[in-house]
């Protein structure tokens, strides 16, 4: 992040849930927004947080979600349902469709939900830690606009379709792994562009399908550890949209094309109550045991620790009611004032260029 603020967990809920209530959104949709977003900052994820108040006024304004959508829940069988969100807006659906899968997994053990008619729901790490602070092992996961290049291939075809994984510890908070499966996120290279920094050739390849150093020459994102990364992004798209009905991999919409529509995404949930399969106390605890034995494994060179996946984003949010969260200044002095967007969105192509 450049030039940056410190603002305490408050502070900052406050500034986001004001901004949305100003565009126009109801109370309770306006906090539910701005909880995830501070969540996101306090565990790190800048990318998800504070900084995307702007982009999802611009869409509000311009009327690309229904500020008072009709959330349907149908239940499909004991342990299977499917939410329509009526083109809500992406988090205040992807909570109510979770706790539609919270409800069937207390009664039945195993919920697989998905999700349709949705805008951008964030982070899915916020989703499965919330199961996991219920009891149950966790996946959550969702389309993202075709920005990723199949592997060996010279075009986009998957989004950079994130997948997080949460388990819950015996005295300590859920275990949450949450990645997108691209190397990247777009937001790193538009960064590089700005400063006309080179980027690692590992992350993106240019419009002939070649790996590049030149942020400007980017024109398709690369799958994570090559066709294994590439066939998690599949897996992410299939599970969260192509089993729902939805369009999937290259027809899946853009987030910035046009910010009038609905975007239709897809999101799906599996949790699963661990007593299920073996004793769940007994399964918190192993995941305990698992924590302290990586703890305990000797650090490489040019490593301070091995942390348990994930645990960087929580030693985050650990700090953060105490020490507070840095947000970018110009994020900040947006929230602070009497601009509604800065209309800088619609029109643009996956990688938010014109
Ligand atoms: P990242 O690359 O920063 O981290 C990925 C995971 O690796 C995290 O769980 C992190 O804690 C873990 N990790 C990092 N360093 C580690 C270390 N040294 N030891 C152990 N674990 C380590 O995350 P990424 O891929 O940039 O994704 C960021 C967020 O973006 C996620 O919350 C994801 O859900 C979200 N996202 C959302 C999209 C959407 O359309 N809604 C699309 C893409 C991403």
């Amino acid at each position: 992040m450049s030039e940056t603020v410190k603002l305490n967990v408050q502070e900052l809920y406050q500034l986001i849930k004001g901004k949305l209530i100003k565009a126009g959104l109801k109370e309770e949709y306006a906090q539910i927004i701005a909880e995830h977003l501070v969540s996101a900052d306090a565990s790190g994820v800048h990318s998800h947080g504070a900084v995307r108040v702007d982009y999802y006024v611009e869409r509000i304004a311009k009327g690309g979600v229904n500020l008072d959508p009709n959330i349907t829940f149908e239940k499909t069988g004991d342990s299977t349902g499917t939410v329509n969100g009526d083109n809500g807006l992406g988090h205040v659906v992807a909570l109510n469709a979770l706790n539609h899968a919270v409800d069937m997994a207390e009664e039945t053990g195993i919920a697989a939900v998905g999700i349709k008619k949705m805008s951008h729901s964030g982070m899915m790490g916020y989703y499965a830690r919330k199961a996991a602070e219920k009891g149950f092992v966790a996946l959550s996961m969702c389309q993202s606009d075709p920005m990723a290049v199949p592997f060996g291939g010279t075009q986009n075809y998957f989004g950079t379709n994130p997948l997080a994984f949460a388990a819950p510890r015996k005295d300590n908070a859920p275990i949450v792994f949450d990645m997108a499966t691209t190397v990247q996120a777009w937001g790193k290279i538009l960064d590089a562009r700005a400063k006309d920094q080179e980027i690692p050739e590992t992350w993106a390849v240019d419009k002939n399908g070649q790996p590049t150093s030149d942020p400007h020459a980017v024109s398709g994102l690369l799958p994570i550890a090559g066709p294994k990364g590439y066939g998690l992004m599949m897996m992410v798209d299939i599970l969260s949209g192509m089993l729902l009905g939805l369009p999937f991999g290259k027809h899946v919409s853009s987030m910035y094309s046009d910010l009038t529509k609905g975007r239709n995404l897809g999101q799906f949930y599996l949790l699963i109550d661990p007593q299920k399969f073996s004793n769940a106390d007994v399964f918190k605890e192993n995941i305990d045991t698992m924590v302290q034995e990586l703890h305990a494994i000797p650090a490489a060179d040019g490593f301070q620790q091995v942390y348990y996946p994930g645990e960087i984003n929580q030693l985050f949010l650990n700090s953060a009611e105490n020490e507070g969260i840095f947000i970018a200044k110009n994020v900040y002095e947006y929230l602070q004032s009497d601009t509604l967007h800065f209309n800088q969105y619609g029109g643009m192509d996956a990688f938010a260029e014109k």
